[in-house]
């Protein structure tokens, strides 16, 4: 039987690259999409897609395909050629996570609006662009989409308002959707309220202990989770907290030593 392919952005370190390893150790192909490549990796964090692509074809096993795709979100011909290039190379699309994703801290009024745009570029029109290329082609009834929100986008006081603002619009975006694609393609969203380590959200916040932060592991479960679910479970915005009562994420986690490197 073909394998399911899902295709994660945001891959190349955190969130996305822990996405990457467990959802190939579960079976998928993989296709890890972010900007940061071995030919271009970012100066200031470590993590690359193709660093991605070869620990989940390690857990993956031999079987396992997975490519990386330089790319960032906000280039909209740059999403539909991933769209052409993976039901090309790969005949389908089970899943989409759309995780990429930035958080611009400080006061908005002192900052440049391209910043901003940025922000909404990134975090929405970027999903957007990924449903919009490939949920028309998936499998009519077989299509998964996951977007990661947080619970910021409940929260004005979390001093970042772009970050509110575009994630409450993802979630927003992700009901919108679930009604629009109903029957064909499943699209839910997982309010990510809990600190997650990854090399990103650690470096934002400076120096310090992050020992005690959650494991990335617990997005694999909730994503697999939803992956598994019939057609029908769509629409749904649920915390990391909701899907732990519901059994669909283990127990809490610690990331301990892994935090240190
Ligand atoms: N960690 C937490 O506690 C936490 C809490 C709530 C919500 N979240 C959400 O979880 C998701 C992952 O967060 P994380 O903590 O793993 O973040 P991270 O370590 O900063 O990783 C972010 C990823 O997004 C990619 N990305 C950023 N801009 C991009 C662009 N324009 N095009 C393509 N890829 C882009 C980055 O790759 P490149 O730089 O290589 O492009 C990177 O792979 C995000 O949606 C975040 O909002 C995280």
């Amino acid at each position: 039987m073909a394998r399911p392919v899902a295709v994660i952005t945001g891959a190349s370190r955190g969130i996305g690259k822990q996405l990457c390893i467990d959802l190939a150790a579960a079976g998928y192909d993989i296709v890890a999409v972010a900007r940061s490549s071995e030919e271009s990796p970012n100066k200031a964090l470590p993590g690359t897609i193709d660093e991605a692509v070869a620990l989940a074809k390690a857990a993956g096993g031999a079987q396992c395909r997975a490519i990386s795709v330089p790319l960032d979100v906000r280039d909209e011909e740059g999403v539909k050629a991933l769209a052409d290039r993976v039901f090309a190379e790969f005949g389908r699309c089970d899943l989409v996570v759309n995780n990429a994703a930035i958080a611009p801290p400080g006061p908005t009024l002192q900052q440049p609006t391209a910043l901003w745009r940025k922000a909404m570029d990134i975090n929405v029109h970027g999903p957007l662009y990924l449903m919009y290329y490939f949920c028309p082609r998936m499998t009519p009834g077989e299509g998964r989409v996951v977007n990661i929100s947080s619970n910021a986008s409940q929260a004005p006081e979390f001093g970042r308002i772009s970050y509110t603002t575009t994630k409450r619009a993802l979630e927003a975006l992700t009901e919108g959707m679930a009604v629009e694609l109903a029957g064909k393609v499943a699209v839910n969203c997982i309010r990510l309220e809990l600190s997650v380590w990854s090399e990103g959200y650690t470096a934002t916040l400076g120096k310090g202990d992050f020992s005690n932060f959650e494991d990335p592991v617990v997005m694999s479960d909730a994503v697999l989770w939803f992956a598994k679910q019939p057609v029908s479970y769509t629409g749904k915005v649920l915390t990391i907290a909701q899907l732990r009562a519901m059994g669909a994420v283990r127990g809490v986690t610690r990331v301990g030593d892994r935090a240190k490197g």
